[in-house]
């Protein structure tokens, strides 16, 4: 057969990037432009900003992509692009970008889902496929999902309020740390007491698969200002810690539980806070004592990025799915 070579844009968020896939799994380039720096002034991405450094940075990256990859624009046999979910300016962005290529050398149009793009990231490095369960957990995202096939998806468990890598950033802030505060949370938390302070873990119903975050971190902040009130010292790789074995014990144990209902014997992890490396121990150490493979992409693959959009891109279009001039970009498209 033919080989497939997709270019894939991603402009969801603050990273610009773009990248050339071979047949669904070869990564023959992802070049990534991180606008993190541009952001951290104000505390977090700035939606106007983000959209303005995507269109300046768009062409270059995509001549950066094609350049890695030993290509051209001519060796391009379809054109993916994330649709949504996600800014709407940001991925009006490259969107544009992905109609004007695939209009112009007249190949075909794949639009993807942002979320599907994150899950699709484990089929890079693994010989992972269907069915497994994904847990994904991102800055904008905290599904659970049951991955049947390609393509073919069952939510069973979403937040309720915040996404956990929100809370990750909003606890960071509150004691101090800049923005993107998740990373910084993780090496900090690795200095401290994880069963210093009792935050609450929010199961919600008995056996339900939704999450909530907002009321850890309410909590955190309660805590803060009372520790402030009473003039005592705050140690915030203990507030760090105990944040995170809250929230990785309620994350671990529903997708224990959900492993166990659906009966599924592989698990896998998806999205920026998929890089969390106390997540990726805890989750390891009760895969292991129940039985179940646990797979996650290298950092570099979690967090936002177009390689994951073009493996997504590619199994899309296997199944017969491709967009026409009428793809339009959305905030909160459907998964
Ligand atoms: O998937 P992603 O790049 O963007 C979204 O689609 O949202 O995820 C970004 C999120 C941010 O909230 C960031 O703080 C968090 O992932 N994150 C982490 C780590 N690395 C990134 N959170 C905890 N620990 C990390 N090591
Ligand atoms: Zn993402």
């Amino acid at each position: 057969e033919k080989d497939m070579i997709i270019l894939a844009i991603e402009t969801s968020c603050d990273e610009t990037s773009a990248a050339v896939v071979k047949n669904g799994k070869e990564i023959l380039s992802n070049a990534i432009s991180s606008q993190i720096e541009l952001h951290a002034k104000f505390g977090g991405v700035v939606p106007e900003v983000a959209s303005r450094k995507h269109v300046e940075k768009m062409n270059p990256i995509i001549d950066e992509a094609l350049n890695a990859a030993g290509i051209t624009f001519a060796d391009l046999d379809a054109v993916a692009v994330t649709h949504g979910p996600g800014l709407i300016g940001a991925l009006l962005v490259g969107l544009a970008e992905a109609k004007a290529i695939a209009f112009a050398l007249d190949i075909p149009l794949i639009g993807v889902h942002h979320i599907e793009g994150h899950i699709s990231a484990n089929y890079i490095e693994h010989n992972l496929k269907p069915p497994f369960l994904c847990m994904v957990v991102s800055g904008g995202h905290t599904h659970l999902v049951e991955v049947k096939d390609y393509g073919s998806y069952n939510i069973i468990g979403r937040t309720r309020d915040d996404a956990v890598g929100e809370a990750y950033d909003k606890v960071a802030r509150s004691i101090g740390l800049g923005y993107p505060g998740g990373p910084k949370i993780d090496v900090l938390a690795k200095t401290g007491n994880g069963g210093a302070i009792d935050f609450p873990r929010t199961y919600l119903e008995k056996g339900s698969y939704d999450f909530s975050f907002s009321g850890i971190k309410s909590a955190v902040l309660n805590y803060l200002n009372q520790m402030k009130m009473k003039d005592e010292t705050i140690n915030p790789s203990d507030v760090a810690a105990s944040f995170q074995e809250a929230v990785i014990e309620v994350i671990t144990n529903k997708t224990m539980m959900a492993a166990k209902n659906l009966n599924m014997s592989k698990i896998a992890l998806a999205g920026g806070v998929a890089s969390n490396s106390r997540l990726r121990e805890e989750m390891h150490r009760k895969a292991k004592e129940n039985g179940y493979e646990l797979y996650y992409p290298s950092p570099i693959y979690c967090t936002d990025n177009a390689a994951m959009i073009g493996i997504a891109a590619y199994y899309d279009y296997k199944n017969g799915i491709q967009h026409d001039m009428s793809l339009n970009a959305s905030s909160n498209i459907q998964f």
